[in-house]
Protein backbone atom coordinates (compact mmCIF):
# COMPACT_ATOMS: atom_id res chain seq x y z
CA UNK A 1 0.00 0.00 0.00
CA UNK A 2 1.25 3.44 -1.01
CA UNK A 3 1.46 5.17 2.49
CA UNK A 4 3.55 8.04 2.51
CA UNK A 5 6.24 7.57 4.84
CA UNK A 6 6.10 10.11 7.58
CA UNK A 7 6.96 9.30 11.52
CA UNK A 8 5.09 11.92 12.62
CA UNK A 9 1.88 10.76 11.00
CA UNK A 10 0.19 8.19 12.97
CA UNK A 11 -1.79 5.49 11.59
CA UNK A 12 -3.13 2.41 13.76
CA UNK A 13 -3.19 -0.26 10.99
CA UNK A 14 -0.25 -0.78 8.50
CA UNK A 15 0.31 -3.35 6.04
CA UNK A 16 3.77 -5.84 5.97
CA UNK A 17 3.83 -8.68 2.99
CA UNK A 18 0.28 -9.30 2.98
CA UNK A 19 -0.29 -9.28 6.75
CA UNK A 20 -1.41 -6.18 8.52
CA UNK A 21 -0.12 -4.68 12.00
CA UNK A 22 -2.21 -3.17 14.51
CA UNK A 23 -1.61 -0.29 17.12
CA UNK A 24 -2.77 -2.31 20.27
CA UNK A 25 -5.07 0.91 21.81
CA UNK A 26 -5.74 -0.99 25.10
CA UNK A 27 -2.00 -0.54 25.74
CA UNK A 28 -1.37 3.41 25.13
CA UNK A 29 0.07 5.33 26.55
CA UNK A 30 2.08 2.96 28.54
CA UNK A 31 3.13 0.59 25.56
CA UNK A 32 3.19 0.66 21.94
CA UNK A 33 2.83 -2.81 20.71
CA UNK A 34 1.72 -3.43 17.15
CA UNK A 35 0.20 -6.88 17.04
CA UNK A 36 0.29 -8.86 13.29
CA UNK A 37 -2.67 -10.45 12.23
CA UNK A 38 -3.38 -13.11 8.49
CA UNK A 39 -6.47 -14.48 9.45
CA UNK A 40 -10.41 -12.84 9.27
CA UNK A 41 -10.98 -14.49 12.57
CA UNK A 42 -7.40 -12.81 14.48
CA UNK A 43 -8.81 -9.41 13.02
CA UNK A 44 -12.64 -10.25 14.44
CA UNK A 45 -11.10 -10.65 17.77
CA UNK A 46 -8.91 -7.56 17.52
CA UNK A 47 -11.80 -5.30 16.86
CA UNK A 48 -14.08 -7.10 19.69
CA UNK A 49 -11.66 -6.56 21.86
CA UNK A 50 -10.96 -3.28 21.19
CA UNK A 51 -7.07 -3.65 20.03
CA UNK A 52 -8.39 -1.28 16.91
CA UNK A 53 -11.44 0.78 17.92
CA UNK A 54 -13.62 4.17 16.65
CA UNK A 55 -16.20 3.61 14.32
CA UNK A 56 -13.73 4.43 10.72
CA UNK A 57 -11.03 2.32 12.03
CA UNK A 58 -12.75 -0.98 12.84
CA UNK A 59 -14.69 -0.13 9.29
CA UNK A 60 -11.02 -0.26 7.51
CA UNK A 61 -10.11 -3.30 10.00
CA UNK A 62 -13.56 -5.11 8.77
CA UNK A 63 -12.59 -4.73 5.14
CA UNK A 64 -9.17 -5.92 5.88
CA UNK A 65 -10.52 -8.75 7.68
CA UNK A 66 -12.98 -9.98 5.28
CA UNK A 67 -9.98 -9.77 2.57
CA UNK A 68 -7.48 -12.30 4.95
CA UNK A 69 -10.60 -14.51 5.16
CA UNK A 70 -11.40 -14.52 1.14
CA UNK A 71 -8.04 -15.37 0.25
CA UNK A 72 -8.09 -18.43 2.30
CA UNK A 73 -11.56 -19.65 0.60
CA UNK A 74 -11.17 -22.57 -1.17
CA UNK A 75 -14.21 -22.88 -3.50
CA UNK A 76 -14.92 -24.18 -7.11
CA UNK A 77 -17.50 -21.81 -8.62
CA UNK A 78 -17.58 -17.81 -7.80
CA UNK A 79 -21.02 -18.42 -6.74
CA UNK A 80 -19.70 -21.12 -4.09
CA UNK A 81 -17.03 -18.60 -3.15
CA UNK A 82 -19.71 -15.45 -2.00
CA UNK A 83 -21.73 -18.13 0.08
CA UNK A 84 -18.70 -18.87 1.98
CA UNK A 85 -17.37 -14.80 1.92
CA UNK A 86 -20.82 -13.85 3.13
CA UNK A 87 -20.27 -16.16 6.23
CA UNK A 88 -17.31 -14.43 7.03
CA UNK A 89 -18.46 -10.85 6.62
CA UNK A 90 -20.96 -12.43 9.24
CA UNK A 91 -18.96 -13.16 11.74
CA UNK A 92 -17.09 -9.96 11.23
CA UNK A 93 -20.17 -7.78 11.04
CA UNK A 94 -21.03 -9.59 14.66
CA UNK A 95 -17.99 -7.85 16.68
CA UNK A 96 -19.48 -4.50 17.62
CA UNK A 97 -22.94 -3.55 16.77
CA UNK A 98 -23.02 0.52 17.41
CA UNK A 99 -20.39 2.45 14.74
CA UNK A 100 -22.38 1.70 11.36
CA UNK A 101 -19.07 1.95 9.47
CA UNK A 102 -18.06 -1.65 10.15
CA UNK A 103 -21.35 -3.29 8.49
CA UNK A 104 -20.84 -0.48 5.30
CA UNK A 105 -17.20 -1.73 4.50
CA UNK A 106 -18.30 -5.44 4.64
CA UNK A 107 -21.64 -4.42 2.57
CA UNK A 108 -18.97 -2.71 0.17
CA UNK A 109 -17.02 -5.90 -0.21
CA UNK A 110 -19.58 -7.67 -0.24
CA UNK A 111 -21.26 -5.73 -3.23
CA UNK A 112 -17.75 -5.99 -4.91
CA UNK A 113 -18.01 -9.53 -5.36
CA UNK A 114 -21.58 -10.03 -6.03
CA UNK A 115 -21.54 -7.52 -8.63
CA UNK A 116 -18.18 -9.18 -10.37
CA UNK A 117 -19.40 -13.07 -10.60
CA UNK A 118 -18.84 -13.32 -13.79
CA UNK A 119 -14.60 -13.31 -12.32
CA UNK A 120 -13.10 -16.31 -11.36
CA UNK A 121 -12.08 -17.09 -7.77
CA UNK A 122 -8.88 -15.73 -7.97
CA UNK A 123 -10.08 -12.27 -9.89
CA UNK A 124 -12.10 -12.06 -6.92
CA UNK A 125 -9.65 -12.30 -3.90
CA UNK A 126 -7.53 -9.64 -6.04
CA UNK A 127 -10.17 -7.44 -6.21
CA UNK A 128 -11.05 -8.03 -2.65
CA UNK A 129 -7.74 -7.29 -1.77
CA UNK A 130 -7.85 -4.18 -4.07
CA UNK A 131 -11.01 -2.94 -2.42
CA UNK A 132 -9.33 -3.46 1.58
CA UNK A 133 -6.96 -0.99 0.46
CA UNK A 134 -8.62 1.29 -1.03
CA UNK A 135 -11.24 1.58 1.69
CA UNK A 136 -8.19 2.32 3.81
CA UNK A 137 -6.55 4.76 1.44
CA UNK A 138 -9.60 6.84 0.97
CA UNK A 139 -10.52 6.81 4.72
CA UNK A 140 -7.27 9.17 5.52
CA UNK A 141 -8.20 11.13 2.53
CA UNK A 142 -11.77 11.81 3.57
CA UNK A 143 -10.79 12.86 7.31
CA UNK A 144 -8.10 15.21 5.74
CA UNK A 145 -11.20 17.02 3.31
CA UNK A 146 -13.45 17.22 6.19
CA UNK A 147 -10.99 18.48 8.33
CA UNK A 148 -10.66 21.68 5.36
CA UNK A 149 -14.50 21.54 5.43
CA UNK A 150 -14.70 21.88 9.16
CA UNK A 151 -11.66 23.98 10.13
CA UNK A 152 -13.67 27.37 9.29
CA UNK A 153 -15.78 26.90 11.96
CA UNK A 154 -13.19 27.25 14.20
CA UNK A 155 -12.35 30.48 15.11
CA UNK A 156 -8.38 31.80 15.96
CA UNK A 157 -7.42 30.98 19.47
CA UNK A 158 -10.31 28.81 20.17
CA UNK A 159 -10.33 26.22 23.26
CA UNK A 160 -11.83 23.12 21.91
CA UNK A 161 -13.52 20.00 24.28
CA UNK A 162 -13.99 17.19 22.45
CA UNK A 163 -15.04 13.29 24.14
CA UNK A 164 -13.59 10.21 23.79
CA UNK A 165 -10.75 9.72 20.83
CA UNK A 166 -11.92 10.93 17.37
CA UNK A 167 -8.05 11.05 15.91
CA UNK A 168 -5.82 9.28 13.75
CA UNK A 169 -6.05 6.34 16.14
CA UNK A 170 -9.77 6.06 15.49
CA UNK A 171 -9.39 5.93 11.76
CA UNK A 172 -6.97 4.70 8.48
CA UNK A 173 -5.16 8.43 9.64
CA UNK A 174 -6.24 12.40 10.85
CA UNK A 175 -8.77 11.61 12.59
CA UNK A 176 -12.38 12.82 12.14
CA UNK A 177 -13.10 15.20 15.16
CA UNK A 178 -9.59 15.98 15.71
CA UNK A 179 -8.89 16.35 11.89
CA UNK A 180 -10.79 19.15 11.85
CA UNK A 181 -8.47 20.56 14.88
CA UNK A 182 -5.51 19.68 12.88
CA UNK A 183 -6.87 21.27 9.32
CA UNK A 184 -7.35 24.60 11.76
CA UNK A 185 -3.73 24.20 13.21
CA UNK A 186 -2.56 23.83 9.54
CA UNK A 187 -4.27 26.97 8.61
CA UNK A 188 -2.21 28.46 10.97
CA UNK A 189 -4.82 29.01 13.75
CA UNK A 190 -3.65 28.87 17.16
CA UNK A 191 -6.13 26.23 18.64
CA UNK A 192 -5.87 24.40 22.46
CA UNK A 193 -7.61 21.18 23.07
CA UNK A 194 -9.70 19.90 26.51
CA UNK A 195 -9.91 16.78 26.62
CA UNK A 196 -12.38 14.39 28.49
CA UNK A 197 -11.14 11.26 30.32
CA UNK A 198 -13.82 9.62 29.11
CA UNK A 199 -14.82 7.05 31.24
CA UNK A 200 -14.73 4.25 31.19
CA UNK A 201 -12.24 3.08 28.84
CA UNK A 202 -10.67 6.77 28.83
CA UNK A 203 -10.07 6.92 25.20
CA UNK A 204 -9.91 10.57 26.06
CA UNK A 205 -6.79 10.40 28.60
CA UNK A 206 -5.02 7.56 26.89
CA UNK A 207 -5.58 8.17 23.25
CA UNK A 208 -6.66 11.91 22.41
CA UNK A 209 -3.82 13.62 24.98
CA UNK A 210 -1.23 10.56 23.57
CA UNK A 211 -2.02 12.13 19.85
CA UNK A 212 -2.31 15.46 20.31
CA UNK A 213 0.69 15.73 22.45
CA UNK A 214 2.68 13.96 19.50
CA UNK A 215 1.57 16.56 17.39
CA UNK A 216 2.50 19.57 19.67
CA UNK A 217 -1.13 20.71 19.90
CA UNK A 218 -1.83 22.13 23.17
CA UNK A 219 -4.38 19.73 25.63
CA UNK A 220 -5.24 19.85 28.74
CA UNK A 221 -7.01 16.89 30.13
CA UNK A 222 -10.02 16.75 32.71
CA UNK A 223 -12.55 14.53 34.15
CA UNK A 224 -15.51 14.08 32.38
CA UNK A 225 -17.31 16.09 35.30
CA UNK A 226 -15.63 19.03 34.97
CA UNK A 227 -16.93 19.86 31.39
CA UNK A 228 -19.45 22.05 32.70
CA UNK A 229 -17.53 24.11 35.57
CA UNK A 230 -15.01 25.16 32.67
CA UNK A 231 -18.18 26.54 30.36
CA UNK A 232 -19.70 28.13 33.23
CA UNK A 233 -16.09 29.75 33.77
CA UNK A 234 -16.40 30.70 29.71
CA UNK A 235 -13.18 28.59 29.45
CA UNK A 236 -14.98 26.32 26.16
CA UNK A 237 -15.88 28.18 23.26
CA UNK A 238 -16.66 25.15 21.08
CA UNK A 239 -16.99 21.34 21.06
CA UNK A 240 -16.18 18.54 18.55
CA UNK A 241 -16.50 15.33 18.29
CA UNK A 242 -16.99 12.09 16.23
CA UNK A 243 -19.96 9.80 15.70
CA UNK A 244 -20.52 6.11 15.44
CA UNK A 245 -23.42 6.49 13.41
CA UNK A 246 -25.94 9.50 12.74
CA UNK A 247 -29.59 8.64 11.61
CA UNK A 248 -31.49 10.47 8.75
CA UNK A 249 -32.87 12.89 10.95
CA UNK A 250 -28.89 13.72 12.41
CA UNK A 251 -29.64 12.19 15.66
CA UNK A 252 -26.10 11.17 16.70
CA UNK A 253 -24.92 7.86 18.35
CA UNK A 254 -21.29 8.55 20.32
CA UNK A 255 -18.93 7.51 23.03
CA UNK A 256 -20.88 7.36 26.30
CA UNK A 257 -21.19 10.91 27.90
CA UNK A 258 -21.14 12.88 24.48
CA UNK A 259 -24.98 14.01 25.16
CA UNK A 260 -24.37 15.05 28.63
CA UNK A 261 -21.70 17.32 26.76
CA UNK A 262 -24.24 18.57 24.50
CA UNK A 263 -26.55 19.64 26.57
CA UNK A 264 -23.80 21.51 28.58
CA UNK A 265 -23.36 23.42 24.84
CA UNK A 266 -26.69 24.38 24.65
CA UNK A 267 -26.44 25.64 28.34
CA UNK A 268 -24.00 27.55 27.46
CA UNK A 269 -24.50 28.78 24.48
CA UNK A 270 -21.59 27.23 22.65
CA UNK A 271 -21.53 25.28 19.47
CA UNK A 272 -21.49 21.66 19.02
CA UNK A 273 -20.30 20.42 16.44
CA UNK A 274 -19.91 16.48 15.20
CA UNK A 275 -17.50 15.53 13.00
CA UNK A 276 -18.23 12.41 10.65
CA UNK A 277 -17.66 10.77 7.21
CA UNK A 278 -20.40 9.77 4.98
CA UNK A 279 -20.01 6.17 6.08
CA UNK A 280 -21.17 6.81 9.54
CA UNK A 281 -24.79 7.96 7.84
CA UNK A 282 -27.17 5.58 8.66
CA UNK A 283 -30.11 6.31 6.66
CA UNK A 284 -31.90 2.94 7.09
CA UNK A 285 -32.92 4.47 10.37
CA UNK A 286 -35.12 7.64 10.63
CA UNK A 287 -33.45 8.43 14.26
CA UNK A 288 -31.15 7.83 16.98
CA UNK A 289 -33.64 5.49 19.09
CA UNK A 290 -33.10 2.68 16.65
CA UNK A 291 -29.77 2.55 16.67
CA UNK A 292 -27.96 -0.19 18.58
CA UNK A 293 -26.47 0.84 21.50
CA UNK A 294 -23.66 -1.94 22.65
CA UNK A 295 -23.36 -2.80 26.48
CA UNK A 296 -19.50 -3.86 27.83
CA UNK A 297 -18.21 -5.33 30.42
CA UNK A 298 -19.14 -4.54 33.88
CA UNK A 299 -15.27 -4.93 34.62
CA UNK A 300 -14.58 -1.67 32.64
CA UNK A 301 -16.17 0.41 35.19
CA UNK A 302 -15.39 -1.81 38.42
CA UNK A 303 -11.77 -2.52 37.50
CA UNK A 304 -8.89 -0.63 36.33
CA UNK A 305 -6.35 -2.86 34.96
CA UNK A 306 -6.62 -5.35 38.10
CA UNK A 307 -6.79 -3.11 41.02
CA UNK A 308 -10.52 -3.41 41.76
CA UNK A 309 -12.62 0.21 42.84
CA UNK A 310 -16.02 -1.18 43.44
CA UNK A 311 -17.59 -3.63 45.72
CA UNK A 312 -17.31 -7.26 44.51
CA UNK A 313 -20.65 -8.18 43.03
CA UNK A 314 -22.48 -4.91 42.49
CA UNK A 315 -24.58 -4.58 39.87
CA UNK A 316 -23.10 -2.50 37.04
CA UNK A 317 -24.69 -0.86 33.77
CA UNK A 318 -22.16 0.00 30.73
CA UNK A 319 -23.47 1.37 27.92
CA UNK A 320 -20.90 2.30 25.84
CA UNK A 321 -22.42 5.06 23.13
CA UNK A 322 -25.17 7.30 23.83
CA UNK A 323 -27.85 9.55 21.39
CA UNK A 324 -27.05 12.97 21.51
CA UNK A 325 -30.62 14.08 19.32
CA UNK A 326 -30.22 16.91 16.38
CA UNK A 327 -31.90 19.41 18.16
CA UNK A 328 -28.46 19.80 20.38
CA UNK A 329 -26.67 19.61 17.35
CA UNK A 330 -25.24 22.90 15.34
CA UNK A 331 -23.30 21.32 12.36
CA UNK A 332 -22.62 17.94 11.01
CA UNK A 333 -19.65 18.18 9.17
CA UNK A 334 -19.02 15.20 6.47
CA UNK A 335 -16.50 15.44 3.42
CA UNK A 336 -18.77 16.67 1.62
CA UNK A 337 -19.59 20.41 3.31
CA UNK A 338 -20.92 21.55 6.35
CA UNK A 339 -24.60 20.20 7.35
CA UNK A 340 -26.79 22.03 9.23
CA UNK A 341 -30.78 23.11 9.84
CA UNK A 342 -32.60 20.72 7.98
CA UNK A 343 -30.41 17.32 8.11
CA UNK A 344 -32.98 14.76 6.51
CA UNK A 345 -32.20 16.67 3.11
CA UNK A 346 -28.70 17.69 4.02
CA UNK A 347 -27.43 14.20 4.90
CA UNK A 348 -29.24 12.58 2.11
CA UNK A 349 -27.43 14.57 -0.07
CA UNK A 350 -24.45 13.82 0.93
CA UNK A 351 -24.74 10.09 0.68
CA UNK A 352 -26.22 10.82 -2.99
CA UNK A 353 -22.85 12.52 -4.03
CA UNK A 354 -20.82 9.40 -2.54
O1 LIG B 1 -15.72 2.44 21.79
P1 LIG B 1 -14.91 3.20 20.79
O2 LIG B 1 -13.59 3.66 21.32
O3 LIG B 1 -14.79 2.46 19.48
O4 LIG B 1 -15.76 4.50 20.51
C1 LIG B 1 -15.27 5.46 19.64
C2 LIG B 1 -16.10 6.68 19.57
O5 LIG B 1 -17.16 6.77 20.16
C3 LIG B 1 -15.62 7.77 18.66
O6 LIG B 1 -15.94 9.01 19.16
C4 LIG B 1 -16.29 7.59 17.28
O7 LIG B 1 -16.06 6.29 16.82
C5 LIG B 1 -15.79 8.53 16.31
S1 LIG B 1 -14.17 8.07 15.81
C6 LIG B 1 -13.64 8.91 14.50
Amino acid sequence: MSCPIDSKVIRPIRFIAGQCQMLDQRLLPAEEVWHTYKTYQEVAEAIRSMVVRGAPAIGVAAAIGAWFGARDIEAESSWDFFQQFKEICDVLAATRPTAVNLVWALDRMKHFTESNLERSVLELKIGLEYEALAITEEDEKINRTMGKHGEVLIPDGARVLTHCNAGALATAGYGTALGVIRAAVEAGKKVSVIADETRPFLQGARLTAWELQKDNIPVTLICDNMAGYLMSKGAIDCVIVGADRVAANGDVANKIGTYTVAVLAKEHNLPFYVAAPVSTIDLSLSDGSQIPIEERDARELTHIKDIQLAPEGVDVFNPAFDITPQRLVTAIITEKGVVQGDYLTGLSENIRQR
